[in-house]
């Protein structure tokens, strides 16, 4: 059990790779707070995973939620050793010049402004307590852009980067901050990533473009989340780790 007796976080945490990261962080001992815009969803999580979960209902883009959903947590469990940031939305993908600025404003919202309410709502407590880790879900978009995703990939190199920069400043008070940069997975953002209908021959259009011939799973992410959640990851900051069978390459 690699994370016995750790308590954690995860937003978005009610489908997609943010089930798999909750799934299997309290499959390896944690307690889990299950944290979503979708609150049927977080309740369902919690309750196939059992006594470790909880479900708190966030909308991740609002700062009185974060606070909340944090609080609560710390509340439930006593403290709160980890938190992954992984809500996360795209539109679909289309040209540029089609996007408007209230759904640019959005992704930035969820994808971007939602881990400076998190930085914000835990910094003071793992400054107080001794440390902490953070673990962002960045993207392979935020470093192998495709097409017409543009204002969605440009958020992602911005949760890349903004990783590596916290590590660097949080570095003296013990809190660990990295990333994960997943390529293309089949969860519920897969069409409006691709922008054609969810078929076999569109989706083996885009598993050509990765060497190692699949799309990336909720398992894939969730083990590298549990590496770089757990101790043996003790001197590993600032990295952004890409799951991508080789995309970035
Ligand atoms: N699927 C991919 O191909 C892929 C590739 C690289 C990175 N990512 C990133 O992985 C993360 C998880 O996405 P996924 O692919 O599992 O998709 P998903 O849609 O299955 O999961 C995203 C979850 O975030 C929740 N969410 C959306 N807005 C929210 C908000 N404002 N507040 C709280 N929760 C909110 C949704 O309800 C959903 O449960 C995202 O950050 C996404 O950008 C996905």
């Amino acid at each position: 059990m690699r994370l016995q007796g750790k308590t954690a976080l995860v937003t978005g945490a009610a489908s997609g790779f943010g089930r798999g990261i909750a799934e299997t962080f309290a499959r390896e001992g944690a307690r889990v707070a299950i944290v979503d815009l979708n609150a049927e969803g977080a309740r369902e999580v919690a309750a196939a995973i059992g006594g470790a979960a909880i479900a708190l209902t966030c909308d991740v883009s609002k700062a009185e939620d974060v606070n909340r959903a944090v609080e609560d947590t710390r509340a439930a469990f006593g403290g709160l050793d980890i938190v992954v940031n992984n809500a996360g939305w795209t539109n679909p993908n289309r040209p540029l010049m089609e996007t408007d600025e209230a759904t640019f404003r959005k992704i930035y919202d969820i994808n971007v402004l939602s881990i400076f309410h998190m930085v914000k709502a835990m910094v003071p407590h793992w400054r107080a307590e001794g440390g902490g880790v953070m673990i962002n879900i960045g993207s392979t978009a935020g470093i192998r852009p495709r097409p017409g995703l543009t204002w969605y990939n440009s958020s992602k190199g911005a949760v890349n980067l903004m990783s590596r920069s916290l590590a660097a400043e949080l570095a003296p008070d013990n809190i660990r901050v990295n990333c994960i940069a997943p390529v293309m997975g089949a969860t519920a953002l897969l069409e409006q990533f691709m922008g054609v209908p969810d078929t076999p021959e569109n989706r083996a259009k885009f598993v050509a473009t990765i060497p190692l011939g699949r799309m990336s799973t909720p398992r894939d992410i969730a083990n590298a989340a549990l590496y770089l959640a757990s101790d043996e990851a003790d001197f590993i900051t600032g990295v952004v780790l890409e799951v991508d069978g080789g995309r970035t390459i």
